[in-house]
C-alpha cells in the first residue's frame, strides 16, 4: 500500500501544538464509544501511557520513508499487545477513536484526503502489529 507521506506530516504537523490534549482526548474518545476495553487499562498509568502512544505516533511519521525501521518496530509492539491481551478485534475501536481525535483537531483540515491518508496509514500500522503478534502466537490471526 502507498501511503500519501505528505499528507500524513502536514496534518500531523497541525495536531503536534496540542500533541498531549490530543492524546488524552483519544483515550476519552476511545473509553466514551468502546467502555469494553476500559478494564485493560485498569492497572496503566494513564499519564506515562498518552506519552508512550503519542511518541509510538512520532515514531511512525518520522519513519515513513524508512519501512524497515517501521516495520520492525512496530512487530514488535504488536507482539507486546498480543501479551496485553489485545485482540484483532480491538484495532478497528483504536483506528476509529484515532480519526475521531483527528476529526476534532484538524476541523476544516480534516478534509476527504485527510481521512483516506489517515485510515490508510492506521491498516498498514495494524497489519504490520498483527504480523508481530501472529508471529509470536500463531492462533492469535485466529481470534
Ligand atoms: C495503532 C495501534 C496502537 C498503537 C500505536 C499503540 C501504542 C501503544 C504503546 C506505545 C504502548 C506502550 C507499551 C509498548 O510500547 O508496548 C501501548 C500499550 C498498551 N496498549 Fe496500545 N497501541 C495500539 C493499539 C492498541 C489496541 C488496539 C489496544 C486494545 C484495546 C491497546 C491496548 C494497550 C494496552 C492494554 C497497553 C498496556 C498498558 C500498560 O502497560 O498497562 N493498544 N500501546
Amino acid at each position: 500500500m502507498s501511503l500519501n507521506i505528505e499528507l500524513l506530516e502536514q496534518s500531523f504537523g497541525k495536531i503536534k501544538p496540542h500533541a498531549e490534549e490530543f492524546v488524552a482526548s483519544f483515550y476519552n474518545n476511545l473509553f466514551l464509544v468502546h467502555p469494553e476495553v476500559k478494564p485493560m487499562f485498569a492497572e496503566t498509568n494513564m499519564a506515562k501511557q498518552q506519552k508512550q502512544l503519542l511518541a509510538a505516533l512520532v515514531f511512525v511519521i518520522n519513519n515513513l520513508r524508512k519501512p524497515e525501521a517501521l516495520g520492525k518496530t512496530l512487530e514488535e509492539m504488536g507482539a507486546r499487545h498480543a501479551v496485553y491481551g489485545t485482540l484483532p478485534k480491538h484495532y478497528p475501536a483504536v483506528g476509529a477513536a484515532l480519526l475521531t481525535t483527528f476529526e476534532q483537531y484538524l476541523q476544516s483540515d480534516w478534509t476527504p484526503a485527510v481521512k483516506q491518508a489517515w485510515t490508510d496509514a492506521f491498516e498498514a500500522i495494524t497489519t504490520l502489529m498483527l504480523q508481530g503478534a501472529a508471529k509470536l502466537s500463531p492462533e492469535s490471526e485466529v481470534l
